[in-house]
């Protein structure tokens, strides 16, 4: 027998007040019928449109309406709920729920559970049209999908409230097969990922270090992004204030040599290798290991170059493919292709520093290049840009790898 394609992956499905609730029924049926444990949270408009009784007969648990409902949270507390869930899908999403999730509102449960969740979420819109077009909804979904909330749909069509245009919920079939798409392993599932990220820090003395202007975002939206391709993800990060992704494995260092020595150790295992990190190009030739005093009218520091991770990593034998980075005031193509070729780089990305863009920017833009073409993403958000390197990584590595197989 073909194995069920959603076996017993958790679903924790949102219904909010709308019609389109209707349609929530059949479709909680296609998924436990593909073999997917589905756990409802119904708001309380939603109760007005669609019973909890019929929702909890197809999905085979009681619904979960109340954050107050003290029988059910000692049952499973939401925070654990929270956990449980794998996926997220609030289908039918009314406009106020999208506004509440845009927000971080929590004042119930469903909306407390999204905030506490940790698991990637999805949005099926359904509303009246006029209310789907209105600046602020758009606004809302805009900034949502920036977040990394996917929105499938609406359709457009003939409407409950007689009007027509876009704003329909998309049919339970087409949400099952979004769910079924969406829970397939990513494209780097089973592969090794290593990146740098952040700045270092060069000691002078115990108390004072050399370091740069770099937050670090970039490459923790890097790795998130390859954590959701699926890949199993190091995180190798100097000093710098951002939650790890979910799912990453991070390695803590200070200093260049530091984050050498980790890159080092476990770059031979790795399929792909992510230079992402704003290493520094000297250090103090020793620190002191007192605190200077300000005793003399000047000083001198002496600095030597630190190792060239990324030229390190892609100097192995058995080297993993092997993406950096480069920041350039000027001729930015012409400087990031030569460091290309300079450090024997699959592919490199290069940014644009100055003008507001940059380091402590929270969006970007690349011109990415590889040997046999380049391509520009323009600017928008770190994570959505780190979304589209990441596909980008994947065509080149996974053209390499055939060009490999073939030979
Ligand atoms: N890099 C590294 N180890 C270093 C220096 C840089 O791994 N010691 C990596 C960065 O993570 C990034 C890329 O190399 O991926 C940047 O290259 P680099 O030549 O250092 O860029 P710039 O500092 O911009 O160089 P230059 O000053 O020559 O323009």
């Amino acid at each position: 027998m073909e194995p069920l394609s959603l076996d017993r992956r958790r679903i924790l499905l949102g219904v909010t007040g709308g019609i389109a609730a209707y349609k929530t029924a059949e479709l909680v049926r296609r998924l436990r019928v593909a073999g997917a444990e589905v756990q409802v949270v119904m708001t309380e408009a939603a109760t007005r449109f669609i019973t909890p009784l019929t929702l909890q007969a197809l999905s085979g648990r009681p619904v979960r309406t109340e954050l107050w409902d003290t029988a059910a949270e000692a049952a499973m507390g939401h925070i654990e709920l929270a956990r449980w869930a794998e996926r997220i899908l609030v289908a039918p999403a009314s406009a106020d729920f999208l506004a509440k999730l845009r927000a971080g509102r929590a004042d119930d449960l469903l909306t407390t559970l999204c905030l506490a969740a940790d698991a990637p979420t999805a949005v099926a819109p359904a509303m009246n049209r006029c209310m789907w077009e209105h600046p602020a909804t758009r606004e809302n979904v805009a900034a949502l999908q920036v977040r990394g909330v996917q929105v499938w749909g609406p359709d457009r069509g003939s409407q409950a409230c007689g009007e027509t245009g876009p704003g329909r919920m998309l049919e339970a079939a087409e949400l099952h097969r979004c769910v079924i798409e969406w829970l397939q392993p990513g494209p780097l599932s089973g592969v090794d990922l290593l990146i740098t990220a952040g700045p270092t820090r060069e000691a002078i003395d115990p108390v004072r270090f050399l370091s740069n202007r770099s937050s670090g975002k970039m490459g923790y939206a890097v790795a998130r992004a390859a954590a959701e391709a699926g890949a199993t993800v190091t995180l190798v990060s100097g000093p710098c204030a951002l939650e790890p992704p979910s799912k990453v494995k991070l390695v803590r260092v200070e200093s260049a040599s530091e984050m050498y020595t980790a890159v080092m150790d476990r770059a031979v295992e790795q399929a792909i290798f992510i230079g992402a990190a704003a290493v520094a190009d000297y250090a103090p030739a020793a620190s002191r290991p007192e605190k200077i005093k300000k005793d003399a009218r000047t000083m001198r520091l002496e600095l030597v170059k630190t190792p060239d991770i990324l030229a390190a990593v892609a100097a192995l034998e058995k080297r993993p493919f092997t993406v950096g980075f480069a920041a350039e005031t000027d001729h930015l193509k012409q400087h990031a292709r030569a460091k290309l070729e300079r450090k024997g780089l699959d592919m490199i990305a290069a940014n644009q520093v100055g003008g507001g863009l940059g380091f402590e920017a929270e969006e970007n833009r690349l011109w990415v290049l590889w040997p046999e073409g380049e391509r520009h993403l323009p600017t928008t958000s770190k994570l959505e840009l780190a979304r589209q390197l990441l596909a980008l990584i994947v065509e080149r590595y996974e053209a390499k790898n055939s060009v490999q197989d073939s030979r």
